[in-house]
């Protein structure tokens, strides 16, 4: 009796638990994306008080007045901040891709242009992951200065032109002709063929996550990469790629990352992470990229942590309400790049990605600049329009 008791007690908690749980997703589910956008806060009157963390101090109250202190003890003090707590580790070893050059180079563009081919591979245990990256230029003199592109839609419809002029749909954001006429190669890779853009297909990830996984780990732990940091650690291989098997077009110097809105956000880590990285530039890339987190204007670490909680880490999550906890703030993440040049554009209709954080986030970045005496290193732009690269955007990246 006394046990038949016990098991319908265990069975009531078994479902109590069960219901609870439902709640919670219910509860979760029950706000969805157009609902956190609908309901964001859009208004200067709004935003709470806030105190961002002073960039030239240290954890232990050291004050930074010079290069050599920023550099060995403040820039990578930040970094290890943010690698634990927003973006996460990368566990892979980076000697983990092999390169390949794909046959001989090929006339595109109408004959106009000289396109290389590479293939990347992931070596070891885990699946095949082959990732092509694209060189593309114009015949011009060489080795040239190329800005390496991360792109939502595959490298072979980045350089397709149909016969009545037309390009397929998202070609348009590379514009190949200023880059050309500026003396700009591109070079594109595109980034679900390193990791997936989904949480779940993440976690179950036949890509770079797997090649991490410990036997039996399906998750990735608190503090290991999220899907952002898999695709900035990719445009560093793909670096290593340009370095391997281009370095006869490429002035390795003068390589640029470039990403719009999530990679806007990748571009800023990858530049931070890779001081090759001669530019990097972001377009709209709002919350979790350029915007300050702690002005909770447009979207906010709930609804990016909650949405788009592959992106970063899961140390990341606590911080969803709680932004004064951040032990950093996103002015940190742009003064990484000193005393680099960095382009972070903003669009007027782009509220979502709170346009003024940005500008205020790149004001502050200048006191890491100002070290090297380069504030004029970091250009910023707000210009009229929505959330998409636009030919102006080209305009000013390519025109320092
Ligand atoms: C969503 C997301 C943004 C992101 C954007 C994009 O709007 O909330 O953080 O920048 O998608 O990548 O297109």
């Amino acid at each position: 009796m006394i046990h038949n008791r016990f098991i319908l007690v265990i069975v009531l908690a078994i479902g109590h638990l069960n219901t609870c749980l439902a709640q919670y997703e219910r509860r979760v589910a029950s706000r969805d994306f157009y609902d956190y956008y609908n309901h964001a806060n859009y208004d200067e009157a709004l935003v709470p008080d806030y105190t961002l963390p002073d960039i030239m101090q240290c954890l232990d109250g050291t004050v930074v007045a010079d290069v050599k202190t920023w550099e060995e003890k403040r820039r990578p003090e930040l970094l290890r901040l943010f690698t634990s707590f927003m973006y996460g580790k990368q566990p892979l070893p980076d000697s983990t891709f092999s390169f390949e050059r794909m046959g001989k180079d090929r006339k595109v563009l109408n004959g106009r242009a000289m396109r290389r081919d590479m293939m990347l591979h992931l070596t070891g245990d885990g699946p095949d992951v082959q990732l092509s990256l694209v060189w593309a230029n114009d015949h011009n003199r060489l080795p040239r200065k190329t800005m390496m592109g991360i792109s939502f839609i595959p490298n072979d419809s980045i350089f397709t032109f149909y016969p009545n002029g037309k390009r397929p749909k998202g070609a348009e954001a590379w514009d190949i002709d200023s880059l050309f006429a500026h003396g700009y190669a591109l070079a594109t890779f595109c980034y679900t063929e390193a990791e997936a853009d989904k949480a779940k297909d993440l976690f179950k990830s036949s890509r770079l996550h797997r090649h991490f996984y410990q036997k039996g780990q399906h998750y990735p732990l608190p503090d290991e990469w999220g899907a952002i940091a898999c695709w900035a650690w990719t445009a560093s291989r793909a670096m290593d790629a340009l370095g391997a098997l281009a370095a006869d077009i490429v002035d390795m110097q003068q390589v640029g990352i470039m990403g719009h809105s999530r990679l806007g956000k990748t571009a800023l880590w990858a530049g931070a992470t890779d001081q090759r990285f001669a530019t990097v530039v972001s377009v709209n890339s709002g919350c979790g990229g350029a915007a300050l987190s702690r002005r909770c204007v447009g979207e906010t670490l709930e609804c990016v942590n909650e949405w788009c909680h592959h992106w970063f880490c899961g140390n990341f999550r606590q911080y969803s309400h709680r932004e004064e906890w951040l032990p950093f703030d996103q002015h940190e993440l742009l003064a990484l790049i000193a005393p680099r040049r960095l382009v972070v554009i903003s669009g007027t209709e782009d509220h979502w990605a709170d346009p003024k954080g940005e500008g205020i986030s790149c004001q502050e970045a200048e006191a890491a600049y100002r070290l090297y005496d380069k504030p004029q290193q970091i250009n910023y732009l707000l210009r009229e329009g929505p959330h998409q690269v636009m030919a102006v955007d080209w305009h000013f990246i390519l025109t320092p």
